[in-house]
């Protein structure tokens, strides 16, 4: 049976993928810090969830110690071939990255020093890390291309993203570990963030409460739906040498499209508290996806209102109990 690590397991990206390789009957070691950066009843519920799987395995480590990362590589790899590392673990929100930058550095680039050399040392046949599209800053180019700049980051969040790339480059250089850089845009489905506006409308939809809606909503995000980017993190997986990757849907719409959808579907109409829009946002964002495609033969394949359509469905049966989790 094939093992792996994902961290961030109990994470919103990191609880499908762990669920995407349970299904497939791989033995999952998962860790998490569970930090409160959001609502931590989330993170428990999901992590509840994958501890139904007798093949799930989880432990409560943060990434940034290396003393507490080396002491459980060694109890569970030691004797064991660790196949593959997914390093999902990070402080996320652009926003919050403002309040506490120290702490974005130390789990996001210090972190993935750790784990990235752990992997080398217990020979994990490939390192897949989640990279972000906010290293493109504020880019003018109508999509982003792995070879567009990045060295221009609008947040401390961005900016510890673009390190912690930084760093597997010259990893990369130094030992010829198979690492996998993948830039995801902003992702959303079931059991997903509390501090991202696909939750945070869809609960107010239900709860008929007030949004607060930064900017003009004209703002464009390549919103992405979990099952392809899950897709596209297992295809990545398989890769050789040093590869970076978009996965994005292609095909940005605005916030306000995003608030008129989630009306059509709950037949509510949202009300909204106008706020003005903050340095850390970018503009507008939208994934050049051809190298992945060559790459990976990955595309979406869910559009944005088949998306919020299950998104909305989950919110729906699980409603009782996401009353009482905070949005922020
Ligand atoms: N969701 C998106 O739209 C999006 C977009 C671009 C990139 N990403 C990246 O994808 C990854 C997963 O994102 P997500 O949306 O699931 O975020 P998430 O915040 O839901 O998950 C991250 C998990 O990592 C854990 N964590 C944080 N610091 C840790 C540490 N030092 N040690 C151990 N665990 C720690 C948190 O408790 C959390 O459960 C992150 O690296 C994020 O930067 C996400």
């Amino acid at each position: 049976m094939k093992n792996i690590l994902i961290t961030g397991s109990a994470g919103f990206i990191g609880f499908h993928l762990s669920n995407f390789y349970l299904k497939k009957g791989y033995n999952v070691f998962g860790i998490d810090n569970l930090n409160n950066n959001y609502d931590p009843r989330i993170k428990k519920w999901r992590n509840l969830n994958l501890l139904e799987n007798k093949n799930f395995h989880f432990d409560k480590v943060d990434i940034s110690s290396p003393n507490q990362l080396s002491k459980y590589f060694e109890k569970n790899f030691k004797r064991r071939k660790l196949n593959a590392v997914f390093n999902l673990a990070a402080g996320t929100g652009v926003r919050k990255s403002t309040l506490n930058p120290k702490r974005y550095y130390e789990s996001n680039v210090m972190g993935t020093l750790n784990l990235v050399s752990l992997a080398k040392t217990y020979s994990a046949s490939s390192f897949v890390h989640a990279s972000t599209s906010s290293v493109y800053g504020n880019s003018k180019e109508k999509d982003f291309m792995i070879g567009s700049e990045t060295s221009k980051p609008l947040s401390n969040y961005a900016a510890s993203k673009k390190a912690s790339e930084v760093l597997l480059h010259a990893y990369y250089n130094l030992y010829k570990q198979n690492i996998s850089i993948l830039r995801f845009f902003t992702v959303y489905g079931p059991a997903g963030r509390p501090d991202m506006s696909p939750f945070i409308f869809i609960q107010a939809a239900i709860n008929s409460n007030k949004i607060n809606l930064f900017g003009t909503g004209n703002q464009k995000r390549d919103f992405t739906y979990i099952d392809d980017i899950v897709k596209g993190i297992s295809k990545a997986k398989n890769l050789k040498g040093l590869n970076y990757l978009n996965l994005g849907n292609n095909n940005p719409v605005s916030v306000n499209y995003l608030i008129d959808t989630i009306n059509q579907i709950s037949g509510s109409h949202l009300k909204i508290d106008k706020k003005p829009s903050t340095p850390e946002d970018v503009f507008y964002t939208s994934a050049n996806i051809r190298m992945t495609k060559k790459l990976i033969g990955w595309e979406p394949k869910i559009n944005i209102d088949e998306g919020i359509s299950k998104t909305f469905a989950w919110h729906k049966v699980n409603m009782r109990w996401l009353k009482k989790i905070q949005n922020s």
